[in-house]
């Protein structure tokens, strides 16, 4: 479950909090128990949404999400990355990300559920 997210206030918008807890009930039947997990956070500030990316790790702990921790992906500057259409058009973050999504698809392989 790869999860991108904006920074609201320093942590994760409401809305994607919401999911994160519908998808954990019932008790017992969490859509979420034990799925591999990766964060990437975006944001037009230089920080790179920091806040949210850590907010949302804790709540990894308690849903039992075995999350990725290196490669950190904390995009800044997005306005910056991307050109009319929508293109990531930035050279070194391209690069980075597919950097980050190998490391996640072997993490993938490492910490999938059996079955
Ligand atoms: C209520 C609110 C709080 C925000 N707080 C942050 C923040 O803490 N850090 C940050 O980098 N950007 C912040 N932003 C800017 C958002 O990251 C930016 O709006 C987002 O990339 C665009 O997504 P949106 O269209 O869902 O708002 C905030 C935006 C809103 C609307």
């Amino acid at each position: 479950m790869l999860f991108v997210t904006p920074e609201y206030n320093r942590s994760v918008p409401g809305v994607l909090k919401n999911a994160l807890d519908v998808g954990s009930r019932p008790y017992g039947k969490s859509a979420w128990n034990g799925k591999p997990t990766a964060v990437v956070s975006v944001s037009p500030g230089a920080i790179g949404g920091f806040g949210a990316n850590h907010a949302l790790r804790q709540s990894f702990v308690f849903l039992n999400m075995p999350a990725l921790q290196q490669p950190e992906a904390y995009i800044g500057n997005s306005a910056r990355l991307f050109n009319d259409k929508g293109d990531l058009v930035d050279e070194s973050t391209r690069d980075f990300m597919g950097k980050f999504l190998h490391a996640f698809a072997a993490w993938i392989e490492r910490n999938a559920p059996a079955g």
